[in-house]
């Protein structure tokens, strides 16, 4: 069986010059296939709260739904590194209350937590993760939990004042300990040239193709969330026909009476049906 993948083995992915792969998963089975199909990281990402839970923005799930959603992916993951987001407040009011969350996330099986931003706050309670064994991934260009101070879903990083300023985010994240930075929704060049700067891996979403690792929400991949398909997703698969395909001909079978057939029922013994059609011709009606 391959080996569990750890901060090492992501590293060690960096410095050979090769490349890693992360997918979100939210449930049990989903988690299994993409963990058997070899990915590096399994990300429960936040952006659950619109792919599987229908709302219009990250910001509606806590941490009691990231813990539920946790506990289920990493029963379904053997080799690959399970990492919670950290969702909106979980790790803004005060670092006792960080550690507490995050802390949460490792006992529901998180070998990591990815956390938004690089302020002044953030980068303490980044430090205080890390010195209690906590790994964490750091996350910078758009960040969906500063939506609304973002002002919308903007690129990042699209002048050379703004790359320079992400990365000097990047680097104090890199000193605070994280293991990994995502670098979400700035032009490639940006994001090769903050990537040539950092001694961690960085991990594109939507930052083109000079990252060490590429992430993508597997709701887009599979081509099942279909409210909206961000120009960096790419759909490899259907599976929202696959759904729509599926329910419509359980739906027609059940009405023709097609389903069940005599192979999906369970039968009565020949002597047990016996006494029960002499039990039925014995009642008078
Ligand atoms: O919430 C999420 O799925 C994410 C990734 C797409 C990076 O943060």
């Amino acid at each position: 069986m391959a080996k569990k993948v750890t901060v090492k083995t992501i590293q060690k992915i960096k410095d050979s010059g090769e490349k890693f792969s992360v997918l979100t998963a939210y449930d049990y089975s989903t988690a299994k296939y993409i963990d058997e199909a070899g990915v590096d990281i399994v990300l429960i990402g936040d952006s659950l709260a619109m792919v599987a839970l229908g709302y219009d923005t990250t910001h509606y799930v806590g941490v009691d739904e990231m813990r539920i959603f946790t506990k289920a992916v990493a029963r379904g993951v053997n080799h690959a590194m399970v990492v919670t987001d950290m969702p909106f407040m979980s790790y803004n009011l005060s670092v006792e209350e960080a550690l507490k969350n995050t802390s949460d996330m490792i006992r529901a099986g998180a070998d990591a937590v990815k956390i938004e931003g690089a302020n002044e706050y953030i980068l303490n309670v980044i430090k205080r993760c890390v010195q209690s064994g906590i790994p964490v991934m750091g996350h910078l260009g758009f960040t969906p939990q500063f939506l609304n101070t973002i002002g919308g879903y903007n690129i990042q990083g699209k002048s050379f004042e703004a790359t320079l300023e992400i990365l000097a985010q990047a680097q104090e994240l890199e000193k605070a300990g994280v293991f990994s930075i995502v670098l979400e929704m700035i032009p490639e060049e940006s994001a090769q040239y903050i990537s040539a700067h950092l001694r961690v891996p960085t991990i594109s979403c939507g930052a083109g193709r000079y990252c060490t690792a590429q992430v993508l929400v597997s709701d887009d991949v599979f081509g099942k969330y279909s409210e909206f398909k961000p120009k960096f997703a790419r759909k490899y698969g259907d599976m929202k026909s696959l759904i729509f395909d599926c329910a419509k001909k359980f739906n027609d079978d059940v009405k023709s009476g097609a389903f069940p057939s005599d192979d999906e029922v369970f039968k009565l013994s020949e002597e047990e049906l016996k006494q029960l059609k002499l039990h039925e011709g014995s009642i008078k009606c």
